[in-house]
């Protein structure tokens, strides 16, 4: 069986992490699997009775035009924006690209603003079935969403969470007030889903959407992943209600980080503003217990690699145009979401730099698209970016009309862009700082194993922690010296190096794919939360947050150390966290 098309239902069986923690102790399986057959014997819980008497949507049967037969699946995934699900059209952005193929897969229901606005309470628009999945969408309150998406989500928390200040608009209690509105009535429209035995929330917009769930009493597993990094404690200050905000976020039981460094942040921003320590990466707030943990998102490596070779034939027209223009041998390839993160302008300001140095020693196909182009800082750099791009053409351009920039703006199918990727010589990605960012990977997974490019890779990408410099070019994304020096040293590589580089990018992308990240994290999500036998709560707060982390121990002595451990913090549970973590069991 193709290990990938394994449910999430099923993922979530088995107790055991995918990948080895070093702070993982030793789990005595037999011991935990007879605890939850011991489990499974008790009291159901109360979902599962729902589950039999109603269907999906609460109030919504067979011929008022809604699908009302329940799908075989467990979890909802909720963002702000879903995807399109069309082969044919461009994933818009790395959440869509990670959590369509989870959804076909798994038989998850994802839901998301569904881009109609209401002009009164959340409607709820029929489901729509993508493989083994379903997708339901939300037409959101118009009176708010205006402050939800351009003002607070995209002016404040974006450029904040960036680490990019002196990009946030000034401070308006009116779009933060829309932004908790917004929350509010997708968690309203979550309510309605009535098959939901866990719930995986994504992305900045919806930092306080588990709060309002656990308002509405909903009391399954409620997990959180951000996608975009998490900053240090002075920028995070600068945000407005941000106690608030980081508060509303331990009201879930995983929050799911990119890089160790934006978990490092959170806690340290949970220690600095809010007074709390963790242990073991897991918080205690009245609000329960919220373990915090890495899950970097990648690629699928081999699918990629296929849409590599499948381009060359299928825009065998579209790559060779681009091929013709070139005035020079070496192509360089920038893919981005025209976003003033992505550190366009310098790449462009240090191929003007190389090219002076060493005039026609490379060319750059620059693919841009269009991103939010309503908020004003966002339509300006595009503007910026058109004029560099003409001056270095202007001054680099041959008299037979060669340019030294392709500029070619719009969405482009990912079949297309693997093409272009396998020809280019260099992947150039400068951003400013990234959670991931998959164009990195997308990249290296396109490349010609026996003849493979150079990727050139900001040290502020989340990918720099996995891509470390042994493999990738790592530059100063603030610096178009640094860019210019690396592009540079990247076409002069010799092909032995390439091919080293490129075997160690590749077997990283292949250890932990795009499937690992979402099976993992939902099989972390779900005995995260009432699942864990009342004998075992107290040590909770050492990180053993479900049967599978509560260590067996080999000898009497790794016991009393343990024990000791245990003994020695003097932490005290809150009532209501003791009461609603053990929840379904009681
Ligand atoms: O985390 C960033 C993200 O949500 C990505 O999925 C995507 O790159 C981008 O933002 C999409 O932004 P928008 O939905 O505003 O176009």
């Amino acid at each position: 069986m193709d290990p990938s098309s394994v449910s999430f239902a099923a993922a979530t069986a088995s107790p055991r992490t995918s990948r080895a923690r070093p702070e993982q102790l030793k789990v005595n399986q037999a011991a935990f699997e007879a605890h939850l057959s011991e489990a499974a014997q008790g009291r159901p819980r109360q979902a599962d009775i729902e589950l039999s008497r109603h269907s999906v949507f609460a109030g919504h049967e067979a011929g008022s035009g809604m699908v009302a037969q329940q799908p075989d699946m467990q979890l909802i995934l909720v963002s702000n924006r879903v995807s399109s699900f069309d082969a044919g059209k461009p994933k818009t952005g790395g959440l869509a690209a990670a959590l369509e193929p989870a959804v076909e897969r798994s038989g998850a229901v994802w839901m998301g603003a569904s881009g109609t606005l209401s002009d009164g309470s959340e409607q709820l628009t029929p489901l729509e079935q993508h493989g083994k999945g379903q997708v339901v969408k939300v037409d959101l309150p118009a009176a708010h969403y205006a402050g939800f998406y351009h003002g607070y989500s995209n002016s404040t928390l974006w450029p904040a969470l960036h680490s990019l200040t002196e990009r946030m608009s000034p401070e308006s209690e009116e779009h933060y007030n829309s932004y908790c509105e917004i929350n509010r009535a997708m968690a309203r429209a979550l309510s309605r889903l009535r098959k939901r035995d866990a719930i995986w929330v994504h992305d900045y917009h919806l930092l306080s959407l588990g709060k309002e769930l656990r308002e509405l009493t909903i009391e399954q597993p409620i997990g959180f992943f951000l996608h975009t990094p998490w900053p240090n404690p002075d920028v995070i200050e600068r945000v407005p209600h941000h106690l608030n905000l980081m508060q509303s976020m331990l009201a879930y039981d995983l929050v799911g980080f990119q890089t160790r460094r934006d978990l490092n942040n959170f806690l340290r921003c949970l220690q600095v503003h809010l007074g709390m320590e963790s242990r073991s990466d897991v918080v205690i707030s009245e609000q329960g217990l919220t373990r915090c943990q890495v899950f970097p998102i990648g690629i699928d490596p081999q699918q990629f690699a296929e849409y590599a070779v499948e381009s060359l034939v299928e825009y065998r027209q579209e790559i060779s145009s681009i091929q013709d223009k070139l005035n020079c041998t070496k192509l360089a390839i920038g893919v981005d979401r025209l976003d003033y993160t992505k550190g366009i302008d310098n790449r462009i300001k240090a191929l003007d730099l190389l090219l002076t140095n060493k005039p026609h020693s490379i060319s750059l196909l620059q693919i841009g698209t269009s991103s939010r182009a309503d908020i004003p800082a966002y339509s300006e750099y595009q503007r910026d970016i058109a004029s560099l791009v003409e001056d270095v053409n202007r001054k680099h351009g041959s008299d037979d009309g060669c340019e030294p920039i392709t500029y070619r703006k719009g969405h482009f199918p990912q079949v297309e862009l693997a093409g272009h990727y396998r020809t280019a010589d260099v992947g150039v990605v400068t951003l400013l700082r990234d959670g991931m960012n998959l164009v990195a990977k997308e990249y290296v997974a396109a490349q010609d194993p026996n003849d493979p490019g150079v990727l050139v890779l900001s040290k502020f990408a989340g990918a720099a922690e996995e891509l470390n410099e042994n493999m990738a070019l790592h530059v100063d994304p603030t610096s178009p010296d640094d860019i210019a020096a690396a592009i540079s040293a990247a076409i002069e590589m010799p092909r032995e190096e390439r091919i080293e580089r490129y075997r160690a990018m590749i077997n990283t992308l292949e250890a932990y794919t795009i499937h690992d990240w979402s099976k993992e994290f939902v099989r972390e999500l779900y005995p995260s939360r009432g699942a864990l036998p009342a004998d075992h709560f107290r040590y909770l707060g050492f990180g053993w947050l479900n049967e599978a982390q509560v260590p067996m121990y080999a000898t009497v002595e790794e016991l009393n150390v343990a024990v000791k451990h245990v003994q020695d913090t003097r932490w005290i549970l809150p009532e209501s966290a003791a009461g609603r973590s053990r929840g379904g069991l009681d």
